[in-house]
């Protein structure tokens, strides 16, 4: 058997990366729950990676760890969620195993201080897995939630990255990228694939996003993807009580934006 890794390279080596727009430049890869189960199973799950027997046994574990019931209910969401890839990235959909490097990345000042003031800090040592378990693999399991750890193509073992569009009123995107990967464009290149994959997949007709107003990388980034700014608020973060900027993009306007 395939392991990960190895599949994961194969589906690199078999894409041709040097396409121009990264807002065109995804592809959504090979990934449904009823290939793995013979269509056995109603509708695919967001979680269904299917890359590979072991991702869909650590995805089922981990459902069963977080209590989400019998293994029929783990499979109702209304779509699947697919690898996407930019010119440089792998989107892969989120697994439990992905807690291990999460952790090590994820907890530093410079990544936490922006984000909702639910992010534990200090971060606990069992932070990724526990909020992977109980939170981001449930919700989506349920289809409000839809999460993929990002990989460079030279190195698609290792997670540098994560990425996610929610269903709710209020916040539909949130990412955040390891400290050596800042600056290089790689986040405006995961937002560029993953709104597209809101708008022109999932077919919602609105993208919402809040951000600390001094966060001037997250809100470039809507700036330049051509969303709007729509109100300002006080939210609570990890750093505090911050003004907030509400940033907002319509579908018409996305697909405006790209043609
Ligand atoms: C926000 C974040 C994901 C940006 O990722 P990134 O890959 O470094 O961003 P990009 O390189 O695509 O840059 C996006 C824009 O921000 C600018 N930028 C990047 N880092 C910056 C910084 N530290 N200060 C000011 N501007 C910055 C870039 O120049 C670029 O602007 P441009 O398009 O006009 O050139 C990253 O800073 C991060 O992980 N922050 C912590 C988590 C977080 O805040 N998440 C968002 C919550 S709303």
């Amino acid at each position: 058997m395939l392991t990960d890794a190895t599949r994961r390279t194969q589906i690199c080596s078999k894409r041709n990366s040097n396409r121009i727009n990264p807002a065109k430049n995804f592809v959504p890869l090979k990934s449904t729950i009823s290939e793995s189960h013979n269509g056995s199973v109603s509708a695919e799950t967001l979680l269904a990676t299917s890359l590979a027997d072991a991702g869909k046994a650590s995805l089922r574990q981990a459902l069963s760890g977080a209590r989400t019931g019998p293994r029929s209910l783990l499979y109702h969401s209304s779509s699947v969620i697919p690898h996407l890839q930019t010119s440089r990235l792998l989107l892969c959909p989120l697994e439990l195993a992905d807690a291990a490097q999460a952790q090590l990345l994820f907890p530093h000042w410079e990544i936490v201080r922006y984000l909702a003031k639910v992010v534990p800090w200090p971060y606990p040592a069992d932070g990724a897995h526990t909020y992977y378990r109980d939170a981001v693999l449930p919700a989506m399991a349920r289809g409000e939630a839809w999460h993929w750890t990002l990989r460079l193509k030279t190195e698609p073992d290792r997670l540098i990255g994560s990425i996610a569009l929610l269903k709710d009123e209020r916040i539909n995107r949130g990412f955040w990228l390891g400290l050596p990967w800042h600056g290089q464009g790689l986040m405006t290149e995961a937002c560029e694939a993953v709104t597209d994959y809101w708008f022109n997949t999932l077919k919602f007709q609105v993208l919402r996003a809040p951000k600390a107003a001094a966060n001037v990388a997250s809100c470039r980034i809507s700036e330049r993807s051509g969303m709007r700014l729509v109100a300002r608020e006080e939210h609570d973060y990890v750093a505090g009580r911050l003004p907030t900027e509400i940033w907002e993009i319509t579908a018409e306007e996305w697909n405006a934006g790209r043609k």
